[in-house]
């Protein structure tokens, strides 16, 4: 029998329980598979009064993370306290003392993974981080392995379950957007931060992951243009069942003419599309290769079980590196000097179809001076519904476009938005095709 991978954790909260209970409870199964075996030797929490589902004798609990961070026989530092700071610094203490980490920590990552990956490669040792995208959805392995042989073109991901749980049941039940979030936080799907999720930084977080893995390009965060679900109303939801879609948060990244575009932002999609089967807390990541076409991942992006399932896949991987004494990076974190780098599209540039609902005075001429704005931006309507005056009032006027660029069909609400027969802002929202 090979030595022991031995592990410390940092964090022990809802992902590390997961991720214990399963090295504790499969023993055998994982040791089988893996080829070692795996010991916890030490975790770390500043709380260890909340009762946990996994039972750990008390002489593996430490409030002290130093105690982790340089234990001598600790191989592996699995860091699941989230957050920036001290996150960041925890995990460039391990790897200074030359353990491997495995983290889910994917608002540290899209901000701080150059440096965290090049202070691994410096020390020659792995970071894992398969559960900081799509909770329990093997896509960092996928991208970086099974897909390995593809030119990845296009990446459509529904990667947060907070925001694709209250679309869905806005959707389903007709409820409001904040009686669903207080739903979500009550289920623990959203982030402690939850405009995190709803703002769309949480998707965010996880396209810069996606992207770089998929078109080996740095993406900064700041990049990716961020728009969340807080506009997202009953009536939009009835207007896109009508055009025959569903509401999505996506998170995409597709080149284009030798650019990257990256953005997250509600999108109308076909409702016979496999994203816009997907509902509830589900995760789904579509990725388009040139000699796969489309490959779908669809499973559960969060929660203890889910997540803490790839956490431990990440351990058995870099311990299996570790047994063999095989390098450990895999490109593209860091990036290698000859990795394409595409720039990244400006947002105004960026072509899209469009939703245009407006508020309206129902009177004669109303439509054709709508009209003429977006005409006079070069843009075109190609469907559009009215609904009849009941009463004294303003009406619904809503309208898709064929492709437009997003600088004009910004400046052509921004005309209509000041018109003085329409009552309210523009809701716009974006349009994908299959
Ligand atoms: N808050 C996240 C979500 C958790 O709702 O998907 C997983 O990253």
């Amino acid at each position: 029998m090979k030595s022991p991978v031995r592990v410390g954790f940092i964090g022990f909260g809802t992902v590390a329980e997961g991720a214990v209970s399963i090295l504790t409870g499969q023993q055998a199964l994982l040791r089988r598979r893996a080829g070692f075996p795996i010991e916890i030797v030490k975790i770390a929490d500043r709380d260890f009064t909340r009762a946990r589902s996994a039972a750990i004798p008390s002489d593996i609990l430490t409030g002290d993370v130093m105690e982790v961070l340089t234990h001598p026989d600790i191989d592996l530092v699995v860091e699941l306290i989230g957050g920036i700071e001290p996150a960041r610094s925890y995990l460039l203490e391990a790897i200074s003392h030359k353990k491997h980490v495995v983290t889910a920590n994917k608002a540290l990552l899209a901000l701080h993974a150059d440096d965290i990956f090049q202070a691994a490669a410096d020390q020659r040792v792995s970071v894992g981080f398969e559960g900081s995208v799509g909770g329990g959805i093997p896509i960092i392995r996928t991208l970086q392995e099974g897909l390995s042989a593809d030119k990845v073109t296009a990446i459509h991901g529904i990667v947060n379950g907070t925001c694709n749980y209250i679309l869905s049941e806005m959707t389903r039940h007709g409820k409001p957007f904040s009686d669903v979030l207080k739903e979500a936080q009550d289920l623990g799907y959203a982030e402690s931060n939850p405009t995190l999720d709803v703002g769309g930084m949480d998707s965010a977080h996880k396209l810069t992951l996606l992207a770089r893995l998929a078109f080996e390009t740095p993406i900064a965060l700041k990049e990716i243009s961020v728009q969340g679900i807080e506009h997202i109303t009953q009536a939009d939801i009835a207007f896109a069942d009508a055009f025959g879609r569903k509401i999505k948060l996506l998170a995409i990244a597709k080149e284009t003419d030798g650019f990257i575009e990256v953005r997250v932002h509600p999108t109308m999609i076909p409702k016979q599309s496999l994203l816009a089967g997907v509902e509830g807390v589900y995760n789904a990541i579509c990725v388009t290769g040139k000699n796969t076409g489309d490959t779908i991942f669809y499973g559960k992006g969060a929660g203890a079980q889910p997540t803490g399932s790839a956490v431990v896949s990440d351990i058995i991987d870099i311990g299996r590196r570790i047994q063999t004494g095989a390098d450990s990076q895999v490109t593209p974190f860091p990036l290698k000097p000859d990795a394409p780098s595409l720039p990244v599209k400006q947002m105004e540039n960026v072509e899209s179809l469009y939703y245009l609902r407006l508020m309206v005075e129902d009177k004669p001429g109303v439509l054709s001076r709508i009209s003429g704005v977006l005409g006079g931006q070069g843009i075109s309507i190609s469907s559009m519904i009215q609904q009849g005056r009941k009463a004294e009032g303003h009406v619904p006027l809503v309208m898709m476009t064929h492709k437009a660029k997003e600088r004009h069909i910004q400046e052509a609400i921004a005309t209509i938005g000041q018109m003085p027969d329409v009552s309210e802002p523009v809701a716009l929202i974006r349009v994908e095709e299959d």
